[in-house]
């Protein structure tokens, strides 16, 4: 287990090139099994969690190239359908071969997933899709057995709320399956959208991507495609949240602001300056955090979870009181107990938080317990006074590229220990 030092920074100023998103490369590179030929994918950050996924793809028979951000799969010959357990349980987004596999193979046998523990993450909503497009599913012990007997069937799915791994499951499944598949209360992320263009660009005939609303009419064959993935938002709210609480510029290069929307919107409320081109934002801090009021987590183009902690961690050092409500996840404040650890004022009672700013944070040994939990520890840190030690840097690595570099490059006080 890696740690990581962070000094006291005054402020931070510079360019920062933010990598390729993880929530896309991942699904895309399930997806890349679908199609008979080659495909490229550009911009893929180089993280653990892909590097897991290129395991599983070399399991299931892919022949895969990585070299730096541009990962070449082939899958001509897929000749496996199984998922060896310790490789599902190393991340979340391995439940996502359950679709991509049975469309491939016809069958599937394949684990429960791992990914950061934000309380239960069930898979029930993907179970339920697939079973009604036909697929026999049994599960025994952590074990999916799957088998299609045939082709899946296309159908009407209305998920409970729009999920973004089962939306994605749904459209693995339905590409290659008989007939049309209508998702209703989809998932409308960015990370969708791209998934799709991808699959698009491969043959699939997908609808409404980016919508409530989506169908797919299965085709019977995908094609290799090269395709580029889109910025990763998160990693760009990690920098717009660390430059607010040091103060300083900061310009993100390679990113799609409409893209950052919501989180663009409460860091403005804590009196930073946002400007933007076609792909680069700028922010910068006015030298002092106001607070930022209520900011409620809820499924794009809301505020995303993901940034929940990060935007806290800016705020506990905000003049006066921010409320957060978090609304996907159960137990998604692990960061808050670290925080106070620094000196911050937080108060937690069911799904909210509220942050009560306070003068100074001072450094301490924390511990990380979730990837963007590590993040938003980090940007707490880089304010307060002295040094802070946070152990469990692995978290980080599930998905940040070069994290300390891009942070010293901009003036941080970061070295991994
Ligand atoms: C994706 O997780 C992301 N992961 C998460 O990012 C992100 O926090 C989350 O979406 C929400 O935006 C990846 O893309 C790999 P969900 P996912 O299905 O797909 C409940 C990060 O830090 N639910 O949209 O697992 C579920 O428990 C990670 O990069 C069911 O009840 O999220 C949760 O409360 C962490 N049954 C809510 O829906 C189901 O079958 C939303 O989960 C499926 C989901």
């Amino acid at each position: 287990m890696g740690s990581i030092l962070v000094g006291h920074t005054d402020s931070l100023f510079g360019n920062v090139p933010i990598q390729g998103a993880k929530n896309s490369a991942l699904p895309i590179l399930a997806a890349t099994i679908l199609c008979t030929g080659t495909c490229i994918v550009n911009n893929c950050p180089d993280l653990s969690d892909v590097n897991s996924t290129v395991d599983i793809l070399k399991a299931l028979g892919a022949k895969v190239k990585k070299e730096k951000n541009c990962i070449t799969v082939d899958s001509s010959n897929i000749n496996s359908y199984i998922v060896p357990q310790e490789m599902m349980t190393k991340l979340r987004s391995s439940i996502l071969f359950l679709g991509s596999v049975v469309s491939r193979m016809g069958k599937a046998e394949l684990y429960l997933p791992g990914g950061c523990k934000l309380g239960p993450r069930p898979i029930d909503w993907h179970l339920k899709a697939l079973s009604d497009m036909g697929l026999e599913i049994s599960l025994q012990n952590d074990m999916l057995k799957c088998e299609t007997y045939g082709k899946l069937k296309g159908t009407q799915i209305l998920l409970p709320l729009p999920s973004v791994g089962a939306t994605e499951n749904i459209i693995l499944a339905a590409v290659l399956a008989r007939g049309t598949t209508i998702i209703k209360n989809a998932a409308r992320e960015p990370e969708i959208c791209d998934l799709c263009n991808f699959l698009s660009s491969c043959g699939a005939r997908i609808f409404g991507a980016g919508s409530s609303t989506i169908e797919i009419i299965g085709v019977d064959e995908l094609y290799g495609t090269e395709h580029n993935v889109i910025p990763d938002r998160i990693v760009a709210a990690t920098f717009m949240s660390a430059t607010a609480i040091t103060t300083g510029k900061v310009t993100l290069l390679n990113v799609v602001p409409k893209h950052l929307k919501s989180i663009s919107k409460v860091i403005k409320k804590s009196g930073c300056m946002i400007s933007t081109t076609q792909d680069t934002l700028t922010i910068e801090s006015s030298g002092e955090i106001k607070s930022v009021g209520k900011v409620i987590t809820d499924p794009y183009p809301g505020f995303p979870t993901d940034a929940q902690a990060l935007i806290m961690a800016m705020c506990t050092i905000a003049k006066g009181n921010s409320e957060f409500v978090e609304n996907i996840f159960e137990n998604r404040y692990k960061h808050v107990e670290e925080l106070l650890k620094l000196g911050a004022d937080i108060n937690v009672v069911g799904k909210k938080a509220i942050v009560n700013g306070v003068e100074s944070l001072y450094g301490n040994h924390l511990k990380a317990k979730d990837l963007r939990g590590a993040a938003a520890l980090i940007v707490a840190s880089l304010a307060a006074k002295g040094e802070t030690i946070i152990e469990g840097s692995e978290h980080l690595d599930r998905g940040y590229e070069n994290f300390e570099l891009h942070f010293k490059n901009i003036g941080a006080n970061i070295k991994r220990i």
